[in-house]
């Protein structure tokens, strides 16, 4: 059976990712293509939603779309923007409001016997965020909701029919206020009528029915092909590496580089991990290589070109054996990727055109002529951790927090010396131990709750203490903890007193070298989540 499909339509607005993140938590697969990249003659397409857009149907680039693609042969859903295109292409009326209509609103007069208002309260709380408004609908269609300022908040048409010639009949519906984001209370509502009621989804989109469809199109796209992946640690690598692993087993080989400033036994503690897992993983130990490079560099953007050179040298250099070993009937052709959906929609702009692309092992050599596989390359983070959960993983491997790709040499100000990550690896592993083991009030490990921790050597900084009857002159550590669900913004995380005094003491008393801890209060912006 066809894997059903909403399309969402992309006209620009900051939450177009938000409607597909919502129509995938109704266990319903969506795409978010450009505008006007509609996929026409796709039998899977059960539905399609219109964004908002930053510009207003009268602005002369603004973006427009051939409504008579989809209109009337599956369930449309316009969204702002979207709602008012389709108002002014139609035959209705868009014109300025007379104030900017942004924030709270409630419906006061909403029909709920309407199949996409189906269990709506009266009054229920939406979110408004628009200049134009619609003062006019077309001829034939019919209002369904309103605010006290906005009269046609929510309109449809059962059957709105662009060609006499054309025998569908599918229902068009169209609000003005944001269904996806939170402030609209029954916005998960409103998208459930349209997407399941409406659209008939089957509900079929889980993490089982993407290991089973993900693992037959590996075997079928892979063959006996063998496939590189290089692990990081990291959830999405890690993932991919498993899935691939269910799908052709021994032929995946991956490559993990360590370059000596991971977390204090990481190293060790993920190879067992992915051993543990039935991977086929080549280790690399190349942490003299890096430090004999970095040594008595301090400037943050220099490590970061050393350790990414040094990583891609490290890394081509395995690959290249696999790639050239000899192999009776298999050869290698692949590298896979832990590429996830937000990773590739940011790479894209709404006119189809790639302005920044990712890579998560930079510049592979063209005579090894590898194709890129990028299992997970159609999930959100949530979705790849349910993936991973599915396919069996250790609880420690999904949740483990982010972790910057030059690991601890950016967290020690200064130059890095072995006997500084020794230090930092210390200080770091008290801190994150202590999260781990803080059990809050609602049940969830401090470790959990937070987005990202780890401690900062200031190494360039020292400062007077006393231990016991000894003057000390050494240096500072800095905690961070910080709450985020993006990493583009972020707020300090405001960890309880006794946990900070308790992991104070111990690093003064346990590392040798360190006299002083202060926790990190900045936000970011305008300070960052790295301290380099
Ligand atoms: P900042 O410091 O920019 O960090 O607020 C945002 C997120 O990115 C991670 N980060 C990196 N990840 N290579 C990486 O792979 C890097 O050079 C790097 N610098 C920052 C950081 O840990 C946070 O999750």
């Amino acid at each position: 059976m066809l894997q059903q499909k909403i399309i969402i339509l992309d006209f620009g607005s900051q939450t177009t990712q938000l409607i597909a993140r919502r129509v995938r938590e109704l266990d319903t697969f969506c795409e978010i293509l450009p505008y006007n990249k509609f996929p026409a003659d796709d039998p899977s397409v059960i539905g399609v939603i219109l964004s908002g857009s930053p510009f207003s149907v009268h602005d002369p680039d603004a973006f427009r779309v051939d409504l008579s693609q989809f209109l009337g042969r599956v369930p449309v859903l316009g969204i702002c923007y979207g709602a008012q295109f389709i108002a002014h292409t139609l035959g209705g009326k868009v014109e300025k409001a007379d104030s900017r209509e942004y924030g709270r609103a409630s419906l006061e007069s909403v029909d709920t016997s309407n199949p996409l208002f189906l269990g709506f309260q009266p009054d229920s709380q939406v979110w408004m965020s628009h200049g134009d408004t619609i003062t006019a609908i077309p001829e034939g269609f019919e209002t369904i909701a309103s605010t006290k300022n906005v009269r046609n908040a929510a309109y449809w048409c059962p059957s709105p029919n662009l060609s006499p010639l054309t025998s569908h009949h599918s229902p068009l519906f169209a609000v003005q206020f944001h269904p996806e984001v939170y402030h609209t209370l029954q916005g998960l509502q409103l998208l459930r009528n349209f997407v399941v009621g409406i659209c008939g989804s089957r509900q079929e989109w889980s993490a089982a029915s993407f290991v089973d469809t993900t693992v037959a199109q590996l075997r079928e796209q892979l063959g006996e092909d063998r496939v590189i992946l290089g692990l990081s640690g990291g959830v999405d690598s890690s993932v991919a590496a498993v899935l691939l692993n269910r799908a052709i087993g021994s032929r995946l080989t991956c490559i993990f580089v360590d370059h000596g400033m991971l977390r204090k036994n990481e190293a060790q503690q993920v190879i067992r991990d992915y051993q543990g897992l039935g991977l086929n993983v080549v280790a690399v130990d190349a942490s003299q290589q890096f430090f004999n490079d970095l040594s008595g560099i301090t400037d943050p953007e220099q490590k970061r070109k050393i350790i990414g050179r040094d990583f891609v040298e490290v890394f081509n250099a395995e690959a290249r054996k696999i790639v050239n070993s000899k192999s009776e009937n298999s050869k290698c052709r692949w590298l896979a990727q832990g590429t996830i959906y937000p990773d590739r929609i940011e790479s894209l702009n709404i006119t189809g055109k790639v302005i920044k692309s990712h890579h998560n092992v930079g510049g592979l050599p063209k005579e090894m002529n590898l194709q890129l596989c990028e299992p997970l390359k159609w999930l959100f983070k949530d979705e790849v951790r349910r993936v991973g959960r599915q396919l069996g993983m250790p609880e420690h491997l999904i949740n483990r927090h982010p972790f910057p790709g030059p690991g601890l040499a950016v967290r020690i100000l200064g130059d890095i010396t072995p006997e500084k990550v020794r230090m930092l690896q210390d200080a770091d592993d008290i801190f994150i131990s202590a999260l781990r083991s803080y059990v809050d009030t609602d049940g969830q490990t401090l470790y959990n709750k937070v987005w990202q921790a780890g401690a900062i050597l200031l190494s360039t900084v020292r400062s007077v203490g006393v231990m016991g009857d000894e003057r000390t002159y050494e240096h500072p550590v800095a905690l961070r903890a910080v709450t985020s669900t993006d990493a583009m913004t972020a707020d300090w995380a405001h960890l309880p007193y006794d946990l900070l005094a308790h992991v104070s003491n111990e690093i003064i008393n346990k590392v040798r070298g360190v006299n002083r801890v202060c926790y990190d209060i900045s936000s970011k912006p305008p300070a960052t989540i790295e301290w380099e």
